[in-house]
């Protein structure tokens, strides 16, 4: 086949993200704060690069995602859309960037704007409806983000798994279908006991992505450093270190990638009961 005819890859878009849904392909998605990480994740079949507020941690080395702002998200996520030609790119709404529906719309307007984003990612249930619904009715697709959220973890009390009693469980399954009718695009569900994150995954038309989940959730995402071995600390319960096994970064993010889609990741020593 001459180069000529090569089709270049199609752009992941919330189309065929929805599309991977329902044909039970597995979604890969990673976390990525700069161009050069970005094109590697691009090459290796990442669909989904998340510019994280995660960046807090581990770019900036604070021991939370609450220092985080509107500034450092663009310039972040400016550089990881040059990175990207197939990926679809989303963006973190960084702490108290979305505390009214006009705040969120030009906080989120800027993220679509100025750097590219394709979607914009935000934490809460119920409380962030009135949000979701704006910011989709006026064309920015959303991720909402469940289970344990790191922007609330004073609120929280520390890092733990959320909806394990029976009326959380049921509280959380109710605002995951609120959103939903709300117009979120999408679900991230973070340190969820795995029933109830296959309950959800189940009751949603939307792709349900998972970290410390389900291997039964739609698609999964990580940190890329975690992934990488260079995090901080000991590595998340929900992580896997694929540098170990493979030994080059661009092996380790294709071993990631290759694992979610097959469904050998998460394994069950990744998950919770
Ligand atoms: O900021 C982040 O990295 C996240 C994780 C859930 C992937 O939101």
């Amino acid at each position: 086949m001459s180069v000529h005819s090569q089709q270049p890859q199609q752009k992941v878009t919330v189309r065929s993200l929805q599309a991977m849904k329902q044909a039970g392909e597995k979604i890969a998605c990673l976390t990525a704060y700069d161009a050069s990480f970005a094109h590697v994740l691009d090459n290796a079949g990442v669909d989904v690069v998340l510019v994280g507020d995660s960046l807090g941690m581990v770019v900036q080395g604070n021991d939370t995602t609450l220092p985080v702002n509107v500034s450092d998200m663009l310039y972040h996520s400016k550089a990881v859309s040059r990175g990207l030609s197939r990926s679809m790119l989303m963006v973190d709404m960084p702490y108290l960037s979305y505390t009214s529906a006009p705040q969120a719309l030009e906080n989120a307007g800027l993220l679509m704007k100025q750097a590219g984003a394709q979607m914009v990612k935000l934490e809460g249930g119920a409380e962030q409806v009135g949000i979701v619904s704006c910011l989709s009715q006026n064309g920015i697709p959303v991720c909402a983000h469940l289970g344990l959220q790191p922007q609330r973890i004073h609120k929280l009390g520390g890092y733990r798994v959320q909806g394990r009693e029976q009326d959380a469980a049921d509280a959380m399954l109710d605002e995951a279908q609120q959103l939903e009718q709300a117009g979120a695009d999408m679900m991230l569900l973070e340190c969820v006991p795995q029933t109830l994150a296959d309950d959800i995954t189940g009751a949603l038309g939307i792709p349900v992505i998972g970290i410390g989940a389900s291997a039964r959730c739609d698609g999964q995402i990580l940190v890329l450093y975690d992934i990488l071995g260079i995090s901080k600390g000991r590595i998340p319960k929900f992580s896997r270190n694929f540098i170990v096994e493979t030994g080059s970064i661009e092996a380790a993010v294709k071993a990631y990638v290759d694992a979610v889609k097959t469904g050998r990741f998460p394994g069950g020593e990744n998950v919770f009961s």
